[in-house]
């Protein structure tokens, strides 16, 4: 079967990730590599090869693509990756794939028109240890879910993460993969309510995401949660953590791949040895065999994680708990 014809816009820190991974498939080609910085993107197309580009609309008119990664901050997603999947194009956006839920939905309708495979980088759900237990999990009553995300800030002051428009902070941006693993483990969260604060960050220059977020959760099932987020811990260190509390017992998950029982031999998962394939072999291989299934987090489903962060911003500015629109 021919090869994958790859563009990506964006070549910063994660698309580097891809691009790396990219470059050692067999059934990939890198063609084509966009960005706003022409030094960025002249230092990837020098490591991974293609046409160096500083226009994606550019590079999708100009390029014969079967695909395109679209690896940018939360505030820089635009039209340009609806038009790509109303062109055919197979679309692939880092989380959070958006910051509003208007541009999400009209990704999603064009994605849905047209039938391209779509994906988001929750890579987490690719690790056999965190698939053995959503199988677990299945058919076990969870009463709570509480989640922690800690650390400090990305970056200068120059940098995107810290600021509110243009990352939708550490919820949005970094805890937006607890999120995801919450949904992908537990359900759909349907409503929350967060409340924020700024009293430790507040010398930091540029810097006006919230240093602590505390969010309730209410899912589908009944269940409730919370997740907390700091920024604060700006001298290193930090900590992550799910615990899942079923009857007598909880799972403790605190990272892709690594979770525990407490009290220690209370059930048994059995995490199979089989060999996994990462989030970008999974895209390209869905689209060789036009199998949507392969990806196990689609463009649709990554706004649904990406929707409870919004909402959970938007609740903090309105000081009332928010319904979650359901995607369709
Ligand atoms: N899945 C993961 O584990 C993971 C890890 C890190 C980052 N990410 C996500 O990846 C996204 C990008 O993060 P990053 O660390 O690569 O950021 P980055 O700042 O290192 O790179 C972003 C790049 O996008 C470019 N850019 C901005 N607007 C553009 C436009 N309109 N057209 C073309 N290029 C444009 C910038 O010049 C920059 O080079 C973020 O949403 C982040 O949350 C995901």
């Amino acid at each position: 079967m021919e090869k994958v014809k790859i563009g990506c816009v964006g070549t910063g820190g994660m698309a580097n990730s891809h691009l790396s991974r990219l470059a050692t498939l067999e059934n990939a080609e890198i063609i084509a590599l966009c960005d706003i910085s022409e030094e960025r993107v002249s230092s990837a197309v020098a490591t991974y090869g293609g046409v160096a580009y500083t226009n994606a609309k550019k590079m999708i008119n100009e390029t014969d693509l079967d695909a395109v990664y679209f690896c940018l901050p939360p505030f820089a997603h635009s039209e340009i990756e609806k038009v790509a999947a109303e062109n055919g194009l197979h679309i692939f956006v880092e989380k959070p794939v958006a910051i509003d839920l208007d541009h999400g939905l009209s990704v999603v309708e064009a994605t849905d028109k047209s039938g391209v495979i779509s994906g988001v980088g929750y890579q987490g759900r690719y690790q056999n240890a965190e698939n053995a237990l959503k199988e677990f999990l299945t058919d076990k009553t969870i009463g709570m879910i509480a989640c922690h995300r800690w650390g400090g800030i990305a970056g200068g002051p120059e940098h995107w993460w810290r600021v509110m428009a243009k990352s939708g902070g550490m919820l949005h941006e970094q805890a937006t993969h607890q999120v995801d693993m919450i949904r992908y483990l537990a359900g759909e969260i349907t409503e929350v309510y967060k409340i924020d604060s700024m009293r430790i960050n507040i010398d930091q220059e540029n810097h006006t995401i919230p240093d602590a977020e505390v969010v309730t959760l209410q899912f589908e099932s009944g269940a409730v949660g919370y997740i907390t987020t700091t920024s604060a811990l700006v001298r290193g260190g930090g900590s992550m953590r799910t615990d899942f509390i079923l009857e007598n017992h909880m799972v403790l998950q605190l990272g892709w791949g690594n979770f525990s029982i407490v009290p220690e031999g209370a059930v048994t998962v059995e995490v199979p040895d089989t060999p996994q394939i990462s989030v970008d072999e999974a895209f390209i291989n869905a689209i060789q065999a036009n199998d949507q299934s392969i990806v196990k987090s689609s463009y649709a489903d990554g706004l649904r994680s990406a929707l409870v962060s919004i909402c959970a911003n938007q609740s903090a500015i309105e000081g009332k708990p928010i319904q979650i629109p359901t995607v369709p």
